[in-house]
């Protein structure tokens, strides 16, 4: 095997007929962002724009923006550009989100002419290292712009810039603001709209993480209606914010921030919710409770905790969300005072606290509540009385507590409960699990409980998900009742049943998604020689396999007639890593939309493989190294699937050749990439002339042929302008422009693609290059330019390669051979002049 060339990340993409790919930018559609998600981390981006680029080490932007198809919705680039162009995003009036990782010094006006449309604008940088100085007329053009990020840069104080009318959303975050009153300088018509003169009103400004920002200059942001202000991670005091002069605030933010509860900024806006979590405060006070009556959500994730105030609901009358997630609380005294206090409370989350034992009127005064998060504590058992008037509850967590009892009949009291966790619990089986109680109960998440031999567990009938976590080691299981009807999602964590493979689709009539984690996919998979995958379910819809390394031989997914997604992770056999093949991954799924592999060992790609998957639109392939694309693949690139995303893999290849090995993948690919793109522009501009007549492909040892013959026969003579114009790469390539960007952008401006073959440029990889994508943009360019063959000596045609194409593709007429005697020659120029047509583009436009 020759060099690997590791890849950071490669798309390959084929829209509709063509194919593409660009080294530095990945371009996808909104719903296939979660499969490249790490790779569009860079910016906000959002799934439900339709088409989204990112592109990284962008210096260059016109270069950039080269690759970049005109009709992105979402664009986010980083790279290092000290300052934007005039007009840099002209060309994409549709752009709804933009994102720039750029180092940007200034943003002049007009730099983001035309977008019109744009709706969230990021900039970003190295958390307060940098200055951006924005012009006052900046975002004059942004009639839409409802959301404005700067996170990282720190902001000239000087700018004075005017914000669109239409902003809803602030972020001014990880950059160097000491004093509110700077935002009042920086966007002096942020209070007040410079339009109207009104009083302005924002969803949010967020300031969090401004680690220096401590001063509150009264005053600063008078008149401001605000929904939510963020001061997480800064210094400011809670006493500062009630004389920012805000006319009304509805949220506050203060995670490590503050230190004990802003009782005066929560009186003063009845604020709505408030947000605190820091370890230092420890305690709520009485006093600053009293304050505390218009709340509906407090978030007290994380403060240090150890007991609650007595009274503590009967304070907040209106609160609904409670989130006491990750303190120190031993015991919950949220309803121990027989006052009759009954609170309107809809969410408690109790997680992660040190609760032992839940007395049984803990939740007496909650009959509201509909969601119950006790995941991570230690609880040991509970109590049979203690969900007693939790008949509204719907989600119950109690995952992660070393939970050995359950009361007989403990679910009765919980007839709307549809959401249930037992994972990472010690349960054991006991004869009355079969009163599960609610029939409301869709959702288990269940850890299989040891049970003796011959024993069923039971489980309710109406589940539609179900997630069962085996304990190594332990006895499969029966299943009862015997058919799930309306079960729909099954997660199974190692294996632990005992189910018949035959009739599954009878058990799992309605199963759409399956996930499959560490060994279960062994125990569904055929042992023979070929190991294929066992449950045939005919509805099934999506397959999610995440080994554990300890399979030593791939179980080859295949016969599920309504499969449209596939993912495959971890399944290399960590002892012994073989290569493997596609096709013993993947068969015969016919509605298959989108695989991604991950770590499968995956060596080899060959065409024959993709010929059960017709309906293939995307293939990810991740952290795949030693990749072989065969030249089949090449061969059949028109009908892969249109994205193909090679991300943090490396490839290797299987020509004897290094030039190859090394570069013609890449080359091709990008060239390919090129070809499609000019067919997009083309598409945009209509009649565009072509620069050349003829692109002349030959290799250097036929050099001679082409300068003595070819081209004084068909150019002509300087001053006459009636020949033909030649475009030949060692004349007319740009200098330092790579051979591909070369080859490629020659060809899309050539009307003609003239081959000169000989033995002996049959042998040589550029020409076999050339040859390739000049065959490749027949089958795949929207608008293939015409291709001629000459050959300067007789070559059968089993001497082309095979991957060529050229046999079939050439049409009688589309060649001639060089002759050998003089007195032909004429006839050989005649047909050459015919075929070639007369200079310049007039019919030959982009149509
Ligand atoms: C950027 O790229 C464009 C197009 O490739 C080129 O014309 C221009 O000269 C480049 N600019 C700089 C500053 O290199
Ligand atoms: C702001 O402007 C003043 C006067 O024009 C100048 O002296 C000061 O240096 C500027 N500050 C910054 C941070 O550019
Ligand atoms: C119950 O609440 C009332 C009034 O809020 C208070 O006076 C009383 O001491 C509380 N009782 C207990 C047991 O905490
Ligand atoms: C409750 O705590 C859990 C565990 O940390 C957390 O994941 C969840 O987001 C919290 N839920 C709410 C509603 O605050
Ligand atoms: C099944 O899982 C999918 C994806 O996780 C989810 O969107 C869907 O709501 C689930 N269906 C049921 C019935 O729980
Ligand atoms: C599936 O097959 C097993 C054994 O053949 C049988 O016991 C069971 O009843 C069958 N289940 C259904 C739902 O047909």
């Amino acid at each position: 095997m020759a060099g690997h060339l590791l890849l950071h990340s490669l798309l390959l993409s084929l829209p509709l007929t063509a194919g593409w790919t660009a080294s530095n930018c990945l371009v996808t559609e909104g719903s296939w962002l979660s499969l490249v998600s790490r790779f569009f981390h860079i910016c906000p981006l959002d799934s439900r724009l339709s088409f989204l680029a990112s592109c990284t080490q962008v210096t260059n932007l016109t270069q950039a923006l080269e690759v970049v198809p005109q009709s992105v919705e979402g664009l986010c680039l980083a790279g290092s550009i000290s300052i934007l162009p005039q007009d840099a995003f002209s060309n994409y009036p549709g752009l709804k989100v933009l994102g720039l990782n750029l180092q940007l010094t200034q943003l002049l006006p007009g730099a983001l002419r035309g977008l019109g449309q744009l709706r969230e604008l990021s900039f970003l940088a190295s958390p307060s290292k940098s200055y951006l100085f924005l012009h006052p007329n900046a975002f004059d053009d942004l009639r839409s712009l409802q959301r404005l990020n700067f996170l990282g840069p720190c902001l000239d104080r000087n700018s004075s810039v005017q914000l669109p009318t239409s902003l809803r959303w602030l972020v001014v975050k990880y950059g160097c603001l000491q004093d509110m009153g700077e935002l009042d300088d920086i966007f002096p018509d942020l209070a007040h709209s410079a339009f109207s003169g009104d009083a302005r009103t924002l969803d949010v400004l967020d300031l969090s993480f401004n680690r220096k920002l401590k001063i509150a200059s009264p005053g600063a942001l008078q008149g401001l209606r605000l929904g939510t202000l963020y001061l997480d991670h800064t210094k400011m005091e809670a006493a500062g914010v009630v004389s920012l002069g805000l006319q009304r605030l509805d949220k506050l933010s203060v995670s490590f921030t503050v230190t004990e509860l802003p009782a005066e900024a929560v009186a003063h806006f009845e604020l709505q919710e408030l947000d605190l979590g820091s370890k230092r405060i420890g305690k709520i006070t009485l006093e600053a409770l009293a304050s505390c009556h218009s709340l509906r959500r407090l978030g007290l994730k994380n403060s240090g905790l150890t007991e609650l105030p007595p009274n503590f609901l009967a304070a907040m009358p209106r609160l609904e969300r409670l989130n006491l997630d990750r303190n120190q609380l031993q015991s919950v005294r949220l309803c121990m005072n027989e006052t009759g206090l009954v609170s309107g409370l809809w969410t408690l989350n109790l997680s992660n606290n040190g609760l032992r034992t839940l007395p049984p009127a803990t939740f007496s005064c909650l009959p509201h509540l509909r969601e119950l998060l006790l995941q991570g504590n230690q609880l040991v058992s509970l109590d049979s009385q203690v969900f007693q008037d939790l008949w509204r509850l719907e989600i119950l967590d109690l995952g992660r507590n070393p939970l050995v009892n359950l009361g007989e009949s403990w679910l009765a009291p919980l007839p709307s409960l549809t959401t249930l966790n037992l994972l990472d619990t010690h349960i054991s089986f006991r004869s009355t699990w079969g009163s599960w109680g609610p029939e409301s109960l869709h959702n288990l998440r269940l850890q299989l409980p040891s049970a003796p031999a011959g024993v069923a567990l039971s489980l309710p009938a109406g589940l539609t998900s179900l997630e069962l976590h085996a304990v190594p080691g332990m006895k499969p299981q029966k299943l009862f009742p015997s058919v799930f009807p309306i079960l729909q999602n099954l997660t199974l964590d190692g294996w632990g049943l005992q189910l018949g493979t035959q009739n599954i689709s009878e058990i799992f009539p309605a199963l759409r998604q399956l996930t499959l984690l560490g060994s279960s996919l062994e125990a569904l998979c055929s042992q023979d020689s070929f190991n294929f995958f066992l449950w045939q379910l005919p509805r099934l819809q999506s397959l999610k396999v995440r080994g554990d390394g300890h399979s030593p031989r791939p179980c080859c997914i295949t016969g599920l007639p309504s499969l449209q997604e596939l993912r495959l992770e971890i399944l290399e056999y960590r002892a012994r890593p073989r290569p493997v093949q596609l096709k013993e991954l993947v068969g015969k799924l016919p509605r298959l939309q989108v695989l991604r592999l991950a770590r499968t060992g995956l060596e080899t790609l060959s065409a024959a493989a993709f010929q059960g998957l017709g309906s293939l639109q995307v293939l990810v392939l991740d952290w795949e190294n030693g990749l072989v694309l065969d030249d089949s693949v090449r061969e059949h690139s028109p009908r892969m699937p249109q994205y193909v995303y090679i991300l943090s893999s490396s490839l290797a290849c299987q020509c004897a050749n290094a030039w190859e090995a090394r570069n013609s993948w890449v080359l091709y690919l990008q060239a390919l990439f090129r070809a499609w793109l000019q067919g997009l522009r083309c598409r945009k501009h209509e009649g565009k002339n072509f620069l050349y007549d003829v692109y002349v492909s030959h290799c250097r040892q036929d050099q001679g042929w082409v300068v003595q013959e070819l081209l004084p026969a068909l150019e002509g003579c300087p001053p006459d302008d009636q020949g033909l114009r030649l475009c030949l790469p060692e004349r007319d390539f740009e200098p330092g422009k790579d051979v591909a960007d070369n080859v490629a952008d020659s060809m899309a401006s050539s009307r003609v693609t003239l081959c000169v073959l000989s033995h002996q440029a049959l042998h040589t990889p550029r020409c076999r290059l050339e040859l390739r994508l000049a065959t490749s943009l027949l089958l795949a360019a929207p608008h293939p330019p015409v291709l001629l063959l000459i050959f300067l000596e007789p070559i059968s045609r089993h001497q082309l390669p095979r991957y060529h194409r050229l046999a079939r593709l050439l049409r009688r007429g589309d060649y001639c051979i060089w002759p050998k005697e003089d007195e032909e020659k004429d006839s050989f120029w005649a047909w050459l002049r015919s075929r070639l047509g007369q200079p310049g583009c007039r019919q030959m436009g982009c149509r």
